[in-house]
């Protein structure tokens, strides 16, 4: 049986060589575990929701490349369903059902397994999982500033630096001007908009030919599109994101690129993606202000501002592995129980349970085993520490504990050992 393309299998480290979708269940719980660290120094609460909704949810306004891309089917109830493509949809659901039970500015972030029927292509996989960090309920540029912080201070998490990434911010306000501005052709209207919007969304992957004639199709010329891009103008509200990240001493991280304009739909006012700064991966992460899709999915009932991002896996793991920064992972087991008398089989069991009682991690012989092979184990497992109940003639029981590296042995009565196995472990093991 094979693995569908585009999806990974997570294998304990080492992991399985020659096999480029089997990847490392122990990177994936650094990354998560310095995402969900730093969402929570900034105050954000985790939520969770569905991997399966209702298609409506995203046909309504998430935008036409992530709709093509839906894993959907008719479930056994006739329902027309998919697996969730992205967060941001169901966050506006649950907010809006339960929007007065909570004080605002909302600050909630979210680690969903998200899933798109894409081309599988480096950085892009047919799952990933998405870090989400949202507010709603706060229409102050302060608000955006404080997200693209938190989104730097994930990455800087991780051991990367401004050397190593950066995010380059936008604006959909300024972008609508520009194409209100030089809206020739009226009848294009409002769908036009949206036709634009994809097409600055992929300017940098289109050859420019391509680009100029669907630009001109719109009424626009490339080279204008191109000079505003250039001038890199910020307006005010930019202007505002830069003094404030500026203020924090993260100046270094963010620049005003107004190549970035976001693919999804719903996007209102400021935008950002973050890039590594040698431009061999796709974006690390994306997102903005989504001022009106509460409102949207809602059906009218609940006005809430709204922004966020999600910063995906795939790349992010991708990066790190490429900077040397993913740290060496071991099983972690300190301590290994050897079993030689398996009358005293009992015994160990005790040993091991008190042991793991008290936070450390322990492994022993599930049968009986040859002395040589369980000595293996240990060496494999890494662990620091062996131990072994042990029986004198007067048949009082004893534990003896061997710190594996310098030989130091010691026996300590049985009841003692758990105590003076603490006493010798480094803290945290
Ligand atoms: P997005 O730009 O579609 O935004 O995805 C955010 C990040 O998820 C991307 O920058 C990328 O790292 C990762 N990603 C997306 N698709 C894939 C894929 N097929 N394979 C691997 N990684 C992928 C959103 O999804 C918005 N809902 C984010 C957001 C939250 N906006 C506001 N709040």
């Amino acid at each position: 049986m094979d693995r569908l393309p585009g999806f990974r299998d997570f294998y304990p480290e080492p992991v399985p060589p020659g096999d480029n979708l089997a990847w490392s269940a122990d990177a994936r719980a650094h990354v998560f575990a310095a995402w969900r660290h730093t969402a929570r120094r900034y105050g954000f609460r985790e939520y969770d929701g569905p991997p399966v909704e209702s298609l409506d949810l995203y046909t309504v306004k998430s935008g036409e490349e992530i709709v093509g891309q839906l894993y959907n089917f008719t479930d056994k109830g006739d329902r027309r369903v998919a697996l969730r493509p992205e967060m941001t949809p169901t966050l506006a659901r649950m907010v809006a059902a339960h929007e007065r039970d909570y004080k605002k500015p909302i600050k909630w972030f979210a680690i969903p397994q998200l899933f798109r029927y894409e081309r599988q292509q480096k950085g892009r996989l047919r799952e990933h999982f998405q870090f989400n960090a949202d507010i709603l309920g706060e229409t102050s540029v302060a608000a955006d500033a404080e997200l693209i912080a938190l989104l730097i201070d994930a990455l800087r998490a991780l051991g990367l630096s401004a050397t190593d990434f950066q995010v380059r911010i936008s604006s959909r306000n300024a972008w609508q001007e520009f194409y209100q501005r030089g809206v020739v052709n009226a009848e294009a209207g409002g769908a036009g908009e949206y036709e634009f919007y994809q097409i600055i969304d992929k300017l940098e992957r289109t050859p420019e030919d391509e680009s100029r004639k669907k630009l001109a199709a719109l009424g626009f010329a490339l080279e204008a599109v191109k000079d505003f891009i250039a001038a890199a103008q910020p307006t005010l509200e930019l202007q505002a994101v830069l003094d404030n990240l500026q203020a924090r001493g993260l100046g270094d991280f963010v620049t005003v690129d107004y190549h970035v304009i976001r693919g999804l739909a719903y996007y209102t006012g400021v935008v950002f993606e973050a890039f590594d700064r040698q431009g061999e991966f796709r974006a690390i992460a994306g997102g903005g202000r989504y001022d009106n899709l509460v409102h949207l999915i809602s059906g009218g009932k609940i006005q809430l501002p709204a922004l966020g991002f999600g910063m995906g896996d795939v790349v992010l793991l991708e990066l790190l592995k490429a900077r040397g920064l993913l740290p060496r992972f071991s099983g972690a087991v300190a301590v290994y129980c050897l079993v030689e008398d398996e009358t005293l089989r009992g015994d160990s069991l005790a040993l091991v349970q008190q042991a793991r009682d008290a936070g450390l991690a322990v492994d022993y012989p599930l049968t009986p085993t040859k002395p040589e092979k369980q000595f293996k184990r240990a060496r494999e497992l890494g662990v620091t520490h062996l131990v072994t109940v042990e029986r004198n003639d007067a048949g009082e029981k004893s534990v003896r504990i061997k710190h594996v590296q310098t030989r130091a042995q010691q026996s300590v009565p049985f009841t003692a050992a758990v105590a003076a196995l603490i006493a010798e472990l480094p803290p945290g093991r």
